[in-house]
Order: structure tokens, then sequence, then C-alpha cells
């Protein structure tokens, strides 16, 4: 019986009553308050300053190895210019890239000026500056393009989800700033501002989250999950599109993969080759989703990339109350699959609270009613971060860090073999 380890992160209030069963329920329980939204004048919301300064402004990988990168950002006053301006840290030549602006409007909404900008044939391994807002106020940041694609490069992912705007979702982001190890590349899970939360989903809370998530987004790639709250579908006040305000606002580099839809795509990046899967677009069989995945897992090369990570944002496995099940279907349709092609690890998110499952397998079905089922590993009623440290092709060590009274706490880890290079036996 094969088996792959799936984790669930996040961020809410519910009510854990664990009796120790299969693995561990941990003792730490966060406090039992709502978490409150930061006002909308705080600082981490705060607009820059200066004429139609560029604000929002992040970045994802924009093509298939990690060679491009896609920046995005947002002005208000006018449209201005959509070009970005990108030298690497050792060379006075600069380079102008010019991109696309759109804009949206949703309900009584009408969204600033958002530019998406891809820049191309970037060198490996190197720090680029780059700029935005050339024509009126100039705001420079900065990333690091990833090492060239390889069995043994190391790489430190962060991974993160459902991240809103409360005062828990600056603590998470603090903590994932402040950990020691540095991820170099989010891997978010979905559920980006909540502004479906506020009356007639409030864009403006699209605008602030930007705001909020700058000070990582725009200095290393966040590979974006759909998750429901990105759906925006709300027909009783004329807005049916689903993913309207996500799909203006955050880009994805899908079809370099080959794919016909920004919500399923795969990236290589390092030693990772990434699956992002779609929880809420069709994924029966026969759908553009499930068609594209059947053809993608035969495709990826364990010899370039030994580690298959795939996010999603409904996990297959919950012992929480909340949301229990709701990935149940996906799970039916594509659970096999993982197991033949060997994925390494699954990141999920929904559920606002904290699990690492151990084993796949049908169990789940009879045993769900078990106080902690056996596939639970670790489970914890807390909010915050994980990290996935790649060491070479077949370590990778993973660790949980929640948020515990303004400090981040480590209390999940474990060292992932690759199931390719270093398969365990893992019968149960
Ligand atoms: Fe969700």
């Amino acid at each position: 019986m094969g088996r792959f380890q799936g984790l669930l992160l996040l961020a809410l209030v519910l009510n854990l009553v664990f009796v120790c069963n299969g693995g561990t329920t941990s003792i730490f329980v966060r406090k039992d308050e709502k978490s409150v939204d930061m006002p909308l004048d705080s600082d981490v919301f705060h607009l820059p300053s200066g004429y139609n300064a560029p604000q929002q402004v992040h970045i994802t990988q924009g093509d298939l190895v990690g060679r491009a990168v896609i920046v995005s950002w947002v002005t208000e006053d006018e449209s201005g210019s959509n070009a970005v301006r990108y030298w690497s840290e050792n060379s006075k030549h600069k380079k102008l890239a010019k991109g696309k602006t759109v804009t949206y409007r949703y309900f009584n909404y009408t969204s600033g000026f958002i530019h998406h900008t891809t820049i191309k044939n970037l060198k490996y391994n190197t720090k680029y500056y780059y700029e935005v807002g050339l024509e009126h106020t100039t705001r420079q940041f900065w990333f690091t393009t990833p090492p060239e694609i390889g069995p043994d490069v190391p790489y430190t992912f962060g991974v993160m989800g459902d991240l809103g705007q409360t005062f828990d979702s600056n603590r998470t982001l603090s903590h994932y700033h402040l950990n020691s190890t540095h991820g170099q590349t989010m891997l978010f899970v979905g559920d980006l501002s909540y502004a479906d939360d506020y009356p007639d989903h409030d864009n403006v809370r699209w605008d602030t989250w930007g705001r909020f998530a700058e000070r990582s987004a725009a200095y290393q790639p966040w590979i974006w999950t759909v998750g429901n709250h990105e759906l925006d579908f709300a027909p009783e006040i004329g807005e049916n599109k689903p993913f309207k305000p996500f799909s203006h606002r955050y880009r994805t580099p899908y079809k370099a993969s080959q794919s016909t839809s920004p919500f399923w795509y795969s990236i290589k990046r390092a030693s990772a080759h990434i699956i992002v899967l779609a929880s809420y677009s069709a994924y029966g069989k026969y759908t553009p989703q499930y068609q594209w995945l059947e053809e993608e897992l035969p495709k990826v090369n364990r010899t370039e990339t030994p580690w298959l990570i795939v996010l999603m944002h409904s996990p297959w496995y919950n012992s929480n109350s909340y949301h229990y099940m709701e990935g149940e279907t996906m799970r039916v349709m594509f659970e096999s699959w993982f197991v033949k092609y060997k994925v390494d690890v699954v990141f999920a998110g929904h559920v606002h609270a904290y699990e690492r499952s151990v084993s796949a397998n049908i169990l789940y079905l009879v045993n769900y009613t078990e106080p902690q089922p056996n596939y639970s590993a670790f489970r914890e009623a807390s909010f915050g971060h994980a990290i996935f440290d790649i060491k070479n092709r077949t370590h990778a060590y993973y660790s949980w860090h929640r948020n515990q009274d303004g400090d981040a706490v480590k209390s999940d880890s474990l060292w992932f073999f690759n199931r390719v290079w270093k398969p365990v036996d893992d019968s149960t």
C-alpha cells in the first residue's frame, strides 16, 4: 500500500475535542477568541506615498523552470506605465519589460489599474532589483531567482494558507519572516483576502490584503492556489463569474505546463516539481482538469526533479469536524494516481487548524468515527506556517511553526524521505 503525507495548515476558531488514538493530538489549543480583523487604518495596510504610487506589489514564477517572474501591482490615480525596469545585482545594464494592464468592476466597486508584467530569460541563482511605477512614483524591490533545476539542489519552501487580514494573519506572516530557516518561495494553498466575508464581497478588502502581503510577496514568489474564498460567486448582486477578482489580480504561468486554466498548473523549481490543483473547478472524469492531471503526472521526471509536491485547497484527509469530508470526492478521483506516481507531499489549507496525516488508504472510510483516525499523525488547534526544506534528492526537513503568544513555536517536524530515491517500507 502506498502512502503520501498530507498537511493541513491554517487559521480560525473551532472547538477540537480529541482523544489520542491514532497519532498525537497536541495539548496546545490556541486561545478561543475569534480572529479579529486589523482595522483599515492599520500600518500594515498603509498606502505608499506619492502620486500614483505602485501598491500591492507581488511576484510569482512566470515560466515552467524558474527563469521568468511575473510582477504585478496596482496604481490608483491613473494607469501609468506597466513597464518593469530590472537589473541583476552585478550588472549596471538595466532592462525594460512591458506588460498588460487590466481593470474590473465588481458590483459597486471599480478596481484600480492592475498591471502584470513578465520578466523573462533571467539567470539562475541571481539577485535582481526591479522598479515599478516608472512614470510617476517609482518603487524598488528585489528577488532572487532559484538555482538551475537539478536533483540535488537544496531549496526551502514556505507553506501558508487561509491567511486573511486579521491580527493572527499578521503574526503568521511575521513569524515566517523571522524564521531562522528562511523560506525562499511561498507555497500558498488558497484563501487569500476573505473579501467575500464583507458586505457585497467588499473588494476594497482585496486591495488591503494586497498591501498587507506585499512585504513578503514583492520579494519572493508566492505560488498561488485558489480556495473557496477566491470564488466570489454572488449572483444575488449580479456577480456570476467565479474567481473574477482573483483572476484579475493574480496570475499563474499555467500555459507553460499545457494547462488551459490558471487554476491548475505545474512548475519546476530547484529540485521540486510542484502541481497545483483546483478544489473548486471540475475534476470529474473527462473534465479539463482531470485530463490535464492525467497527462501531467507521467511527465514528471524524478531524475531531474526528485520531489513531487502537490498543492490544493481542500484537504483529502481531515479529522476535524470543520470542513469534514469536503475533499473526499477529489480524493476518490485522484488518490490512486498520487500513490502510483509517488507524490511526496500534499499541502492543503481550508481547515483552520493543523494536521499531518501519514497514510492514504481505504481505512479512512471505516475509521473516521474513531477519536483520532489512524491516518492522523499529529494535529493541533493552532495557526502558523510550515517550512519544507529540501536538502538533496533523498532528504527534506519539514517543520510546523505555530503562533503562540507572539512567538513561533516549532511543534511538529520530521524528515521526509523521497519516495523514489529513498523509499521506506510504510505498509501498514
Ligand atoms: Fe477555505
